[in-house]
């Protein structure tokens, strides 16, 4: 896909770094409970934890008196306490406590990297990048989330693959033959591609069994029997650095990444069926329709680990297959990918340029 002029210019697509500026995903809400948890966001080891108004905090995960991580401790009251010594930090990531400090001892100057972070829409967001920016690119949300007339299902994905691998799969709808029965849409033709520094919107025309009309349209997910394809829109958004997708009006998809290294990315899809089509539920009260959304949560979590399943395994091979021979090219007829892979790059300088400002 890259010419050979390019190529001699620019990093592999495959060892491209993150644009730092932007706020990533590197929890679920329900992942960060008392104790502290550590997470890995581009090679940045970072330790979450809840403060005691439950509010989350995230810190370097490294205890500067003798590097070891901080995710091994406990959180007392405001502050989380190391393992090892006991030395204790604040959310800012000054040190706090020592509990050996000598009477004519003063407490360590030390003083660990804090984060932005924010809790939002279920998940954990994160800005690893420069602090300053932080309030200028606000977290791309999910407000789904907490709408009455969505259902949501979680999966993760914990893939051995550079991010771009992930995108690309995400972007490239022609991939469907991959999930035969499990796929929800079919015959997918690339209509047109919307780019600019910070997204690009790929729109599909497909046909989906898809069809939320009636209760029973659920059961299309579980008996392929049952399925009538119908043309539907597909679009695909590369939200930079997230990924989002609706199937007509009935069905939204999120990726919300957290690259984690060179050839690791996690990330959460979430899936939402949407139960607008219901009209006759939205006058019923809102514990009752509280009630449904709860009670459907995660119906589903087999379908969705289904694909991420299929897909991780592709992910995978082609990483080692370029780990193995970086030298082999690929050959791609379609065009949102290399719109896909322009905005990773433009991305990547964009870090490097504020990082040398
Ligand atoms: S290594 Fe953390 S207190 Fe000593
Ligand atoms: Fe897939």
């Amino acid at each position: 896909m890259e010419s050979a002029s390019l190529k001699n210019s620019q990093p592999h697509i495959r060892k491209l770094g993150i644009n730092r500026n932007h706020w990533y995903v590197v929890a679920r809400s329900t992942e960060v409970k008392n104790q502290p948890v550590g997470v890995i966001l581009w090679n940045q080891a970072i330790v979450l934890f809840r403060d005691s108004s439950g509010t989350v905090c995230a810190l370097e995960n490294r205890c500067p008196h003798r590097q070891v991580k901080l995710s091994h401790g406990c959180v007392i009251g405001d502050i989380i306490q190391c393992q090892y010594h006991g030395w204790q930090f604040k959310s800012s990531g000054e040190c706090v406590g020592v509990p050996y400090l000598g009477k004519n001892q003063k407490l360590p100057t030390c003083k660990i990297r804090s984060y932005p972070v924010k809790e939002l829409d279920g998940f954990i967001w994160l800005f690893p990048g420069k602090q300053a920016l932080a309030d200028t690119n606000p977290p791309l949300g999910v407000p789904e989330w907490d709408h009455l007339n969505y259902i949501a299902t979680v999966s993760t994905i914990n893939c051995n693959a550079h991010y771009s691998y992930l995108i690309e799969n995400l972007m490239d709808m022609y991939h469907g033959h991959l999930h035969q029965n499990w796929q929800a849409w079919a015959n997918p033709e690339l209509q047109d591609i919307n780019e600019n520094n910070n997204r690009v919107d790929a729109h599909y025309q497909a046909q989906s069994y898809y069809r939320i009309d009636k209760i029973w349209s659920i059961s299309q997910l579980f008996f392929p029997a049952l399925r009538r394809l119908h043309p539907e829109p597909l679009d695909v958004s590369y939200i930079y650095p997230h990924w989002v997708s609706t199937l007509g009006k009935d069905f939204k998809i999120y990726c919300l990444l957290c690259p984690v290294s060179e050839t690791a990315t996690r990330a959460y899809l979430v899936h939402f069926t949407s139960l607008n089509a219901f009209w006759r539920l939205h006058k019923l009260p809102v514990w009752f329709r509280k009630f449904i959304k709860n009670s459907l949560f995660g119906s589903a979590q087999k379908l969705l680990d289904g694909l991420v399943r299929q897909d991780v395994l592709m992910i995978e091979e082609e990483q080692q297959a370029y780990l193995h021979n970086p030298e082999l090219r690929n050959y791609e007829l379609n065009r949102a990918l290399v719109s896909v892979q322009r905005l990773m790059r433009r991305q990547a300088e964009l870090d490097k340029a504020i990082k040398n400002n």
